[in-house]
Parts: structure tokens; sequence; C-alpha cells
């Protein structure tokens, strides 16, 4: 049996499939050539954690408490609905040293097998194109990008190392610079990949991603799944590590469904938020 959750907002109060519930959302087709539309979606503790540090190697790591498979149905589906995925260095490194799994294909996990089929039948790309934001550069692209005949485009600050910047050029990839500094600006970011035609861009990035998108205004949606545990934890990590945001932090609630079978037999919230 399919699983199905509840919709507390908006009104009327209705049970739902969690299969297909992200899809209806229509992602895809909120964005234009020149004005894309942006999107993340994160999972949260009660109290705000995003992930715990290791208090050993100071390392971030996605607590398994915070993931269901719910969850990742509803992130493959949205991903489906993406032309450019907004990935990072960190995460590449981390699927070369098998640390997490591969996200960067439709159809690469049984979870969302069927979402092949449902891009195609709107006429999408077979498979999204790659933003990867990196300051060090230091990262593999991975066989499965080349195997899918996916656009790769690596963004970086100026003040990134020339030689390595050199190097990816040489293996035939697009290094574009889009920040002062060493780090990815999402206000050169977003325009950019808009004017490379990619309408619904996905950010699959970190925390620091959404911090530089949002905070000039360039992210559209923001889904965030709240899992009903207080963590703890004293080091930790959330979604905005940068200073206060003020207004462009305020968020319009669109919708909110609960499912009472979450995590550890607590329940969980997937809401979707637009920017005011
Ligand atoms: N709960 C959730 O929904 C959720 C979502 C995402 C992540 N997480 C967790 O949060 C923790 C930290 O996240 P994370 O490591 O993915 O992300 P992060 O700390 O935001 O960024 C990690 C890497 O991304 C690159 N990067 C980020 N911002 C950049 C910028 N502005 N310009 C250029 N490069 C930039 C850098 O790569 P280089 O080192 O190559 O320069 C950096 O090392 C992890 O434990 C992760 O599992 C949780």
């Amino acid at each position: 049996m399919q699983k199905q959750l509840f919709r507390l907002y908006p009104p009327p109060y209705a049970e739902v499939s969690l299969q297909g519930l992200y899809l209806q959302h229509q992602v895809y087709e909120q964005g234009r050539v020149g004005q894309p539309f942006v999107y993340a979606n994160f999972l949260a503790s009660l109290d705000g954690r995003i992930a715990l540090e290791d208090i050993h190697t100071g390392r971030p790591y996605l607590p398994k408490s915070l993931t269901t498979p719910a969850d990742f149905r509803l992130f493959l589906e949205l991903e489906a609905q993406a032309d450019c995925l907004v990935t990072h260095g960190g995460y590449l490194r981390a699927l070369a040293e098998g640390l997490l799994g591969n996200i960067l294909q439709i159809g690469a996990h049984p979870a969302g097998v069927d979402l092949v089929d449902w891009r195609k039948a709107r006429g999408l790309a077979p498979q999204p194109a790659l933003a990867i934001a990196s300051a060090s550069l230091d990262f593999v692209i991975p066989r499965s990008v080349r195997e899918h005949g996916q656009s790769v485009y690596i963004f970086t600050g100026e003040g990134a190392d020339p030689i390595k910047v050199e190097g990816w050029r040489k293996e035939g990839y697009p290094v574009i610079f889009a920040g002062k500094g060493c780090l990815v600006e999402g206000q050169k970011l977003i325009p950019i990949l808009g004017d490379f035609g990619y309408r619904s861009i996905y950010l699959i990035a970190g925390p620091s991603m959404l911090d530089t998108v949002v905070r000039n205004s360039w992210l559209n949606r923001l889904y965030q799944t709240t899992t009903h545990q207080l963590m703890g934890g004293e080091a930790f990590r959330t979604m905005v590590p940068g200073p206060e945001l003020g207004p462009a932090g305020h968020l319009i609630l669109r919708s909110l469904y609960f499912d009472p079978k979450g995590p550890g037999g607590t329940g969980q919230w997937f809401s979707r938020f637009d920017i005011q």
C-alpha cells in the first residue's frame, strides 16, 4: 500500500498520497528562460539541526535519525523537475570516498526509477546539467556523469588557483568565475545559469550555497522536512550559517503535510515555503 500523509495546510484537511506529492507542485513549470526558478530542500530537527559535528574530527555528518524513505522520495521528485542541479566539491569528494551515495542522475536510485519516464513524458532532457561550486577545485567528476552525457560547469571565485583552473579547462570542463574572492556568490551564479537557458535550478549543495543564494534574494522556494525530535549536540550545523538575514529570510507557507510515522516512531512535517 502506498504511504499516505495528511495535508494540514492549505485547508481542507485531507489524506494525500506521498508518491507524486511534489511532482504535483509542477516546479519545472515555474521558471522561464532568463528567469530561472531556484529551489532547495533541507531536513531539520525541531531544534534546527541539519547536521552534527563529529566531536573528534570536527567533520559534519547527517544523523541517520533525520533521514527517512519518505523524505528521500520527495527529494527525488524535486530533482526530477530540475534542468540543472547545483552541487559542490565537498559532495563529489565524499562520493569518491564512498561516504555518500550517488544522487546525480534521475533513476540512479530504486526509489526513483519511475521518474525517468516521468521526465521523458514532459519533454525534459533525460538528465539535468550539473553546476559544481568549489573554492578548492579539488574533486573528481564521477564516471556516471560522463556516461549520462550530463553538461557540467565548474563555478569558482576569481581567487581560485590558476593552475587548477587551467587543469580543469584542459580536461574540457568550463570553469566559470562567479565571485570576487575564492567563493561562488549566489547573485552571480544564478543569472549565469539563467543565461545558459536553465529554467529550474535545484540546490542540492549544503548550507553555504543556500546562504549565498538566499542572502542575495535568488531563492524562490524552500522545501523543509522537519522531524519531530530535539536533537541537541554541542556542535552542529544549521541551514544558514552566515550573519542575521533579515527580510531576505522571510518566507510564506504554501503547504504543510504531516506524516505521523516519521523517523524513530515520531512524526515529521513536510513544508513548502515561497520567498516573500
Ligand atoms: N539536513 C540537510 O538537509 C542537509 C543538506 C545539506 C547538507 N547537510 C549536511 O550539512 C553538513 C555541511 O554541509 P556540506 O558539507 O554539504 O556543505 P557546506 O559546508 O555548505 O559546503 C561544503 C563544500 O561546498 C563548497 N562550497 C560551499 N559553498 C561554496 C561557495 N560559496 N563557493 C565555492 N564553494 C563552495 C566547498 O567545496 P570545496 O571544498 O571544494 O571548495 C565546501 O567545502 C554535512 O554534514 C551535510 O551532510 C545536511
